[in-house]
């Protein structure tokens, strides 16, 4: 009996079936009433008790190598149907999550195109910088605080005390672009730029030690105040409404004289005063001027020849009124339920 046993299970670990009727056919034969292994049972009943010990061991592994079987081959039986199932190519594919743009990216691109439609070319400069390129020849003076550490990131200093033109740094603004622009080009320049500046700034609901700048640049024989002025017109009617208005505050910048800052009238209240604009009707957009005559000297542009006027203005914070965003902190979280509300013309 004991080599009936053995015949049957290596039997039954010979063999595969490739379909629900092969399975059926299986367990009718081996596992059901009147199987080959219930069979054995019978017999079992019939053999000399010495017998019994070994052999009852052997008989429940059978069974139990059997049922195993079984269901090893059901299930592997099931996994290809599943498989099957997985290849049919005519199901419809999985859809493709589509992403949006970031709403600063939103924001610079609109910059872009409309100075692109007055003849601006893009261009850009590195955000790890020197002090030259930062400060030096933008006619910063070398006492100047926007040097000290408070509120500059630098990544090298050879003294601390004294700014030392190999200093290297985050740039703090995108005006070094304008820098490397003169140097790299001869007029008639027009140019903008946009890209990441740093600051060593507290992060709140307001500022970040992060945010983005575009800057203007226009160089050429005869540019007036006149044409600086036209410009950021037609520049805030693009961007905000055609029925924008903005003024021009004198101000100071070390690289520009004279210096200005713009102002375009609320769009939100259409200048009558609300809460964004703190009742003022105007909303601080940019800074701007003439191109400081010692800054075109220091990139080799002769200032009795040539003139200039530039500009400069965050991203942030005009985006924050376009889509209504109150924290600033919200631009850099990337957090998916605020960035799905961007969608937009890819
Ligand atoms: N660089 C200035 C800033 O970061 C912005 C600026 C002001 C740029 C006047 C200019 C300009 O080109 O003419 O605050």
């Amino acid at each position: 009996m004991i080599s009936k046993i053995n015949n049957l299970l290596s039997e039954i670990s010979n063999i595969s079936v490739s379909g629900q009727d092969e399975l059926e056919a299986f367990r009718i034969k081996y596992l059901s009433k009147k199987g080959l292994i219930n069979t054995l049972f019978d017999e079992f009943r019939t053999i000399s008790p010495s017998e019994k010990k070994e052999t009852g061991k052997k008989l429940n592994f059978l069974k139990q190598n059997a049922l195993d079987k079984y269901n090893l081959l059901k299930e592997s039986l099931q996994s290809t149907v599943n498989k099957k199932e997985s290849d049919d190519l005519t199901r419809p594919a999985y859809p493709w999550n589509l992403g949006s743009r970031h709403p600063i990216s939103i924001m610079r691109n609109d910059i872009i195109s409309i100075f692109e439609r007055i003849g601006f070319i893009v261009s850009e400069g590195p955000e790890i910088e020197d002090d030259d390129h930062v400060f030096t020849k933008l006619n910063f003076a070398p006492e100047h605080p926007a040097r000290d550490m408070q509120d500059t990131f630098y990544i090298s200093r050879l003294s601390p005390e004294d700014s030392s033109p190999d200093d290297i740094l985050l740039r703090t603004h995108t005006s070094s672009v304008q820098v490397r622009v003169m140097q790299a080009t001869k007029p008639p320049i027009r140019t903008i730029s946009p890209g990441r500046v740093f600051r060593n700034e507290a992060i709140s609901a307001r500022a970040h030690c992060i945010f983005h700048q575009v800057e203007g640049l226009y160089i050429d024989e005869n540019v007036s105040f006149a044409d600086l002025r036209q410009t950021l017109l037609f520049f805030a009617r693009e961007m905000f409404g055609k029925n924008t208005e903005i003024r021009l505050r004198p101000s100071y910048f070390p690289f520009t004289e004279p210096s200005a800052e713009m102002d375009v009238s609320c769009s939100i209240c259409g200048g009558k005063g609300c809460n964004v604009c703190k009742y003022t009707g105007w909303l601080e957009v940019l800074g701007c001027g003439m191109v400081h005559p010692a800054v075109l000297e220091a990139c080799d542009i002769d200032s009795d020849k040539y003139t200039g006027f530039a500009f400069g203005m965050g991203i942030e914070r005009p985006a924050m009124l376009k889509y209504q965003v109150n924290d600033l902190r919200l631009y850099f979280e990337n957090d998916i339920r605020f960035l799905e509300q961007f969608h937009t013309a890819l």
